[in-house]
Formats: structure tokens, C-alpha cells, sequence
């Protein structure tokens, strides 16, 4: 072309307007297989068939069961703009489907040659034909089908565009970005029966899982060994996180299965990825991640899809609510499946320091004791105690039993006395003394919790919390995130303290006396409490009482 012609401003053809704006909307094999398995999804479909070959640069093909285009829509459903899916600008705030646009259909048919075949239920089956954007055939059938459902085959992509097949990546690049999109599609869509078939490989069937979603997500990332998958669930002001965490782990991100979907959509999130992987550090051995299935459920109005042609990306407009719930959604969720597990009503070893002046740390026994049972069984514990048979080795004469542990009181043994702890006046004890004594310096903490009091917090109050290490930050109405807390106390459920503090109590030498509502999980914090106070100091102060047999059985 010569220069001179280049000056030449004329309007672009139709048909390469659609070529550029494909560019847009099918970047690659994998956002086509996307744009026509959400179209599927919003149909209605209830089976889904897919089927790649090339990685599919030679086919992609997605057949399904959902209501079919009208034969006298079929063309337009290929043309730019055409949507049935929002009809004002103000449906994009309240969208139940995955499209929206009205430009996939069009993008894919201005690059590939495709056929499509459709009919709604009752209704004879029409056939489309286009090329490069052109109309090739447009058929319709005598028959009458009393079933409805779309079957698109796409080939050659890109066939028109060469200049784009030079940016496609690696054979294996493609096919991981064509698993990750049918995985999406399994993990989102369980209510579906969704078969895959790549190249000459046998098909592969899911079945629709209805509620079971941890049925699918294990059938869908399970590699070869057993997932041991761990599920938390947390809400908070209409925001649902419900999280799926394998605990088999390893370092590096190869072929791990990270998905993050919100409102049903796969998104990428860098922030929202490490906050997920930090926040299970408890589950995973330092330096080790693990697959996760993540899905945020938020009203529409609070996010916003809309941002980028390939709808990858989202934009939250209270991204650091979002943020917290999920940390704290994940840390107090794996903490209380811990504690879950270490009060289980069966024998286990801890490691439980002595109390007293005696701070040495050593194994010693955690025995549960079952108070449900008949009083005989509790006599006959305490004629074993009696007779020293509960202990077998002298080594262990000054261990600590944990007999059991009830709302209020626990039950512990120590040097073959029992003694009735009340935990509540433990705990108030316990923080006063950490508050008083200790180290009071403000600690970030890695992500701020979100704090839910059911009244204001005044400002002196918050300037008193700021002066013992608790810096709270107002963040609208009665929504409050904690920023710091005092290094003293990081052994010390505080977070819970604070909340149940901030609720009744009414000013801050209350605080230590607060009693909390379940004390018995709490059975680590009481030990750690017991270690860090002397039991005769707490004997004296009667937070701690020795029972002796009749003692005890007067009570029952
Ligand atoms: N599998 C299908 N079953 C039934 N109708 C379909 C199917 N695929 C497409 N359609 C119809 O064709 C229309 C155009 O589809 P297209 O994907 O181009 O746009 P969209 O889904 O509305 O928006 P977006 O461009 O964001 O995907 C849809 O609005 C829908 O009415
Ligand atoms: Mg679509």
C-alpha cells in the first residue's frame, strides 16, 4: 500500500471491525470453549457434552440440552449487539447470567467456521452455517422435536486471522487453560451432567452432584492420591465465603487446581489468591500450598463485572470487607476443626507444660473423662486414682489430667489430687494478669479482622482499647475492622474477648472480668492459662478448688 493511501481516513468494513473486536473477546482456544459453555449454562441445560480436538484449534464443540434459539433469531444471535440477556443498562447490576454483551457469538463466528444447530422444544431444528462472518446456510428442518437444545461446532480458529495464531502459546499452555475452563465449569455448575472428550481419548463423565458440591470438587481436581479435602464456610452482612482446602500440599504451584469463582464466575485475584494461601498456613508445612476451591457469593451490587471484555476480572466496592472474611473465615475456621480434634472424647498425648513453680515442659497425658456415664464409672476412676492406677509410670506422678471440661468448670487431676477450675474466672484472670504485666505494644495483624459489635463503639472507649494495644478502625455504620493487638496477648483468644466484651460489657475494667459464652473449646487457652499462673495463687483466690471424693460425689 502505498503512503499516500495511508492518510486516507475511510470507515473500516463491518467484517473487519468483527475480526478486531474478536481480538477482544476469543483471545485463544480456552475463551472460546468459556463464551459457549456460559451460553449453555444460561440456557438452562442440564447436560452439557463437550468435545476438543488440536487443543481446539481444529474443533470445539459443546452440545446441550438448555431451550434452543427460535429459528427466526438464529441469524441475529450472530450478529454484533444481539442479546437476550439484558434489555437496560441497569440489568448489569442485577446479572443472573454469565453473558451480557451480545458480542461472543459474533467475535467467535467472524474468525472460525462454524454450525450450529437449535431448536426450542416443540419447535423443528434449524441449522446455521457462517464462515468468516459470512451466512453460508441457513436451514430449517420439517420434524417436530419434542427435546430442545443447542450443538455449536467450531473449527479452523483463526483460519481468516492468521496473524493472531502466532500468539498462541505452547501445545501445553493451551490444553492447561481448556482444563482449567472445564474445571471452572464442573466446580460451579455441579446441578449439571457434564461429559469432556479430548481428541481420541475416552469420554469422561461427571454426573450431576445437586448439593453435593464436595463431591465434584473432590471427582474434579483428585489427582492420584486422596484429597482429604477440608471445607469452611463464613458469612457476614450478606457476603457467603465457602471454601474447599486439599490438606495434601507441596511447594510450587505445578499442577495445582486454585480456583477463586464469585457469583458462579471464575475471576483472578492476586490479592484475594495469597490472602486464601496465607491464611492456611496452619494446615500446609511452611513453604507448602495446596488446591483450593474457593467461592465468594455477593450481592451484585457490590461488584462489579463489568471491566473487562474477557470478564476475568472483578471489581469489589469494599474490597478489604471482603479481605477479612476471608482470613478470618479460614484461620477461625481450621482453629476451631483443631480444637474440634484435640477435645475429641478419646485418649491422646499433648504437649502441656507443668504448672506451679515447676515450668519445665514435658509429654504428659490428656485424658477425657466421660461424665455422662454412671457415677459408679466415676467411682471406679476414683478409686483407680486412689490406688495410683491411673498413672503407670512414677515419672508421670505430676502430670496434669484433663478430666473433662464443661461451660464453665473444667475437671484436671494434678499430683493425684482433682481439683474443679472454674474457666471463666481463669480466663479474666489470666488476661489481667497478660494486660498488666505484659508487653502491651500494638501487633499488626497480617490481615484485619472484622469486628461485628452490636453497638457503637464510643470514641474514648476506642482510644482506651488503643492504649492497651487494640487499634479499631470505624469503616462505616456499625462495621469495624481490628488492626492491632497487644503483644502480650497472642496466645490469648482476644479477638473473641474483645467481640463479647464490646457487646455488653461497659467499660474497660471489665474487661477482664468478662465471662464468655463457650468456654469448653477453650480447654488449650485454660492449660496455657494454668501454666502461665500459680496454682496455689488460684487456689487461694478460689478460681481453682481442690474435690475431694466425697466433696464430688456430694455434688452429683
Ligand atoms: N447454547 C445456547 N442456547 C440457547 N440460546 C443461546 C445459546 N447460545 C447463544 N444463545 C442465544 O444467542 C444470544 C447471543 O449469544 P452471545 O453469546 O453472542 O451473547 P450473550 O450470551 O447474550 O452475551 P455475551 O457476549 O456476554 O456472551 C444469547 O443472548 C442467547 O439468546
Ligand atoms: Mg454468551
Amino acid at each position: 500500500m502505498a503512503h499516500s493511501d495511508l492518510n486516507k481516513i475511510q470507515l473500516l468494513p463491518e467484517h473487519i471491525i468483527d475480526q478486531i473486536k474478536a481480538g477482544e473477546v476469543i483471545e485463544r482456544p480456552s475463551t472460546l470453549l468459556k463464551e459457549l459453555l456460559e451460553n449453555s449454562v444460561d440456557a438452562g441445560s442440564t447436560q452439557i457434552d463437550i468435545e476438543l480436538a488440536n487443543n481446539g484449534l481444529d474443533l470445539v464443540s459443546v452440545k446441550d440440552n438448555g431451550k434452543g434459539i427460535p429459528f427466526e433469531d438464529l441469524d441475529l444471535a450472530f450478529c454484533r449487539h444481539a442479546t437476550s440477556k439484558i434489555e437496560n443498562f441497569e440489568d448489569l447490576y442485577k446479572l443472573s447470567t454469565y453473558g451480557f454483551r451480545g458480542e461472543a457469538l459474533a467475535s467467535i463466528a467472524s474468525i472460525t467456521k462454524l454450525s450450529c444447530v437449535t431448536n426450542q422444544k416443540g419447535a423443528p431444528e434449524g441449522t446455521i452455517k457462517i464462515h468468516g462472518g459470512e451466512v453460508v446456510t441457513l436451514d430449517q428442518d420439517k420434524d417436530i422435536l419434542d427435546v430442545s437444545g443447542t450443538s455449536m461446532y467450531i473449527r479452523d480458529l483463526f483460519y481468516n486471522t492468521p496473524a493472531r495464531m502466532k500468539f498462541i502459546q505452547s501445545k501445553t499452555s493451551e490444553k492447561n487453560q481448556l482444563d482449567k475452563i472445564v474445571k471452572a465449569f464442573l466446580l460451579t455448575q455441579p446441578d449439571i451432567k457434564i461429559s469432556i472428550k479430548w481428541d481420541d481419548q475416552d469420554k469422561k463423565v461427571f454426573g450431576a452432584c445437586g448439593e453435593n458440591l464436595k463431591k465434584r470438587v473432590e471427582e474434579t481436581i483428585k489427582k492420584n492420591r486422596p484429597l482429604n479435602l477440608v471445607e469452611l464456610n463464613s458469612s457476614y452482612d450478606q457476603t457467603n465465603f465457602r471454601v474447599f482446602l486439599s490438606r495434601e500440599s507441596s511447594r510450587g504451584n505445578a499442577g495445582k487446581s486454585q480456583f477463586l469463582f464469585v457469583n458462579g464466575r471464575l475471576v483472578q485475584d492476586t490479592a484475594i489468591h495469597k490472602i486464601i494461601l496465607n491464611s492456611a498456613y496452619s494446615l500446609w508445612p511452611q513453604g507448602e500450598t495446596g488446591n483450593y476451591c474457593a467461592y465468594i457469593n455477593i450481592p451484585s451490587e457490590r461488584v462489579d463485572v463489568n471491566i473487562h471484555p474477557n470478564k476475568i476480572q472483578v471489581k469489589f466496592f469494599e474490597a478489604s470487607k471482603i479481605y477479612s472474611l476471608i482470613s478470618s473465615a479460614i484461620k477461625d475456621g481450621l482453629a476451631k476443626q483443631r480444637s474440634v480434634t484435640t477435645n475429641r472424647p478419646t485418649e491422646q498425648n499433648l504437649t502441656m507444660p507443668n504448672i506451679g513453680q515447676d515450668r519445665q515442659s514435658k509429654e504428659v497425658e490428656y485424658r477425657s473423662y466421660d461424665f455422662d456415664s454412671s457415677n459408679s464409672s466415676l467411682q471406679n476412676y476414683f478409686e483407680r486414682l486412689d490406688t495410683g492406677t491411673t498413672t503407670t509410670e512414677a515419672s508421670q506422678v505430676d502430670e496434669i489430667n484433663v478430666i473433662n471440661t464443661f461451660k464453665d468448670c473444667s475437671l484436671f487431676s494434678h499430683k493425684e489430687k482433682v481439683y474443679l477450675l472454674n474457666t471463666p474466672k481463669l480466663m479474666g484472670t489470666w488476661l489481667d494478669h497478660l494486660i498488666t504485666n505484659g508487653d502491651k505494644t500494638p501487633m499488626p495483624l497480617l490481615v484485619s479482622q472484622p469486628l461485628r459489635p452490636s453497638k457503637e463503639i464510643s470514641p474514648s472507649l476506642s482510644k482506651e482499647l488503643l492504649a492497651i494495644g487494640f487499634e479499631i478502625d470505624n469503616i462505616g455504620e456499625n462495621n469495624y475492622v481490628l488492626r492491632t493487638f497487644p503483644q502480650c496477648l497472642k496466645n490469648f483468644p482476644f479477638k473473641e474477648y474483645l467481640e463479647a466484651f464490646l457487646n455488653q460489657a461497659k467499660s474497660i475494667s471489665e474487661l477482664a472480668s468478662f465471662l464468655i459464652e463457650e468456654q469448653s473449646s477453650w480447654s488449650r487457652q485454660h492449660k496455657k492459662a494454668l501454666q502461665d499462673l500459680s496454682l496455689p495463687e488460684l487456689i487461694k483466690e478460689e478460681i481453682v478448688v481442690e474435690l475431694t471424693r466425697e466433696k464430688l460425689l456430694k455434688l452429683l
